[in-house]
C-alpha cells in the first residue's frame, strides 16, 4: 500500500509527477480522452510497474505519448502517410502504429516484443507539461485497474487505483472520455485498430476485415522455436532462461526480482530465439503480482504454433 496524493493540475503537481516519473513510479495524469497511467517508455521496470499497478494478468503494447512529430521519429518510421495524418491530427486523440526505428530506446515491455510502436501527441495541457518536465517518451494505457471501466475524472482513478500508485494530477473531467482512435500504417495503407473520437472513414472504406479488438491483437510476439515451461536445467539442444536459484544461459532476474523479469522478459524472448540452439527453455516463474503477466506471455510463448497464428520475428 503506498499513500496516493491527489494534487490539483498546476506547476507544482507536474513537477511532483515529474519527479516520481524519473524514479521511475507510474503516476496517473489527464489526457484529452481519459485519465491515463503514465511511466518513462525508455525504462523497462518503470512500464512493468503500470501493470504491476493496474494489477492485469497480461502484457499488451502499450500507447507512447510523445511531445511532437520530431520525437515520435526518434522512435519510429514515419512514412509520408503517417506525416499527413500527424500534420493533420496531432495534437489530438489520434494514434499512429508505426515501425519501430532500429535503434530506438523505447523499452521492449511497451511494444510488448513487436516490430511496431503505437505513438500518440496528446493535447491535454497537463500530459504536455508532463512529456516537457520529463523530457521522456512516456507509456501511458488507461488509469484504471484491470477489468474496471477507463476513468475520465481523478475519482475514478481514485477509486481504482488509490494505494496503488504515489499520485494522482487532478484537472477535472476529461473532454472526450473515449480513448484514442488507432490506425495503424503500413505497406497495406491504413488500417483501423481501435474506433475512437477521430474518425477517418476508414472502417467502411479501407479495412477489409474485422476491426482487432484491443487486447485481442492477432500479432502478438512469440518465438520461433519450441517453449518448455518450468525448467531447472536445460537439455543439451535448449538455451535456458533463468530465474532467481536458476541460473541459465541468460536471466530474467538472477535477484528473483518480478518486476525486473517483466521488463526483461522480451529481450530475453529475443534473445533466445536469435541463440544458436533449437529449443528454449524457461525457468519457473511464481505466480503472483506481475508474475501473473510473465506467465500468461511464457504459455502463450510455449503454445504449439498453429496455422493462422501469425508469428512476428
Ligand atoms: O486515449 C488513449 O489512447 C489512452 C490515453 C491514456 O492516452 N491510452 C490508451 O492506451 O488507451 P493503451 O496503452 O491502453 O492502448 C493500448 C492499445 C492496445 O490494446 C492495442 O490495441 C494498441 O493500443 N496498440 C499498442 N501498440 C500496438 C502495436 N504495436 N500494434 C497494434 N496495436 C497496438
Ligand atoms: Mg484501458
Amino acid at each position: 500500500m503506498v499513500q496516493t496524493q491527489l494534487l490539483p493540475y498546476g506547476p507544482e503537481a507536474i513537477a511532483e509527477a515529474a519527479r516520481l516519473i524519473r524514479a521511475g513510479l507510474p503516476v496517473a495524469v489527464p489526457t484529452e480522452t481519459v485519465y491515463g497511467l503514465a511511466a518513462d517508455a525508455t525504462d523497462g521496470a518503470a512500464v512493468a510497474r503500470i501493470y504491476e499497478a493496474k494489477g492485469r494478468p497480461a502484457f499488451n503494447p502499450l500507447i507512447v505519448h510523445v511531445r511532437d512529430l520530431d520525437q515520435a521519429m526518434v522512435l519510429a518510421e514515419v512514412d509520408a502517410a503517417a506525416r499527413n495524418l500527424a500534420e493533420i491530427y496531432w495534437p489530438g486523440p489520434l494514434t499512429l502504429v508505426l515501425p519501430v526505428r532500429n535503434g530506438s530506446s523505447a523499452a521492449s515491455l511497451v511494444t510488448a516484443g513487436l516490430p511496431t510502436i503505437a505513438l500518440r501527441v496528446p493535447s491535454h495541457p497537463a500530459m504536455r507539461d508532463l512529456l516537457a518536465a520529463t523530457g521522456k517518451p512516456l507509456a501511458a494505457p488507461s488509469a484504471n485497474a484491470s477489468g474496471r471501466i477507463s476513468p475520465t475524472r481523478a475519482e475514478h482513478v481514485l477509486a481504482s487505483l488509490g494505494g496503488r500508485i504515489p499520485l494522482v494530477v487532478d484537472a477535472g473531467p476529461t473532454a472526450h472520455g473515449l480513448e484514442s482512435t488507432i490506425v495503424a500504417v503500413g505497406p497495406e495503407g491504413l488500417r483501423l485498430l481501435r474506433p475512437g473520437p477521430i474518425d477517418l472513414g476508414l472502417a467502411a472504406s479501407t479495412t477489409p476485415g474485422p476491426i482487432e479488438a484491443p487486447g485481442q491483437l492477432a500479432s502478438h510476439y512469440a518465438p520461433g522455436k519450441p517453449v518448455r515451461l518450468e525448467a531447472s536445467a536445460a537439455a543439451a539442444d535448449e538455451w535456458l532462461i533463468g530465474f532467481g536459484e536458476v541460473r541459465g544461459d541468460s536471466s530474467l532476474s538472477g535477484s528473483g526480482d518480478l518486476v525486473e523479469a517483466a521488463a526483461a522478459l522480451f529481450e530475453r524472448l529475443h534473445e533466445a530465439d536469435g541463440a544458436d540452439r533449437p529449443r528454449i527453455a524457461v525457468a519457473p516463474i511464481p505466480d503472483e503480482g506481475i508474475g501473473a503477466a510473465i506467465n500468461d506471455r511464457l504459455r502463450r510463448a510455449a503454445a504449439p504454433l498453429r496455422p493462422g497464428r501469425p508469428k512476428v520475428r
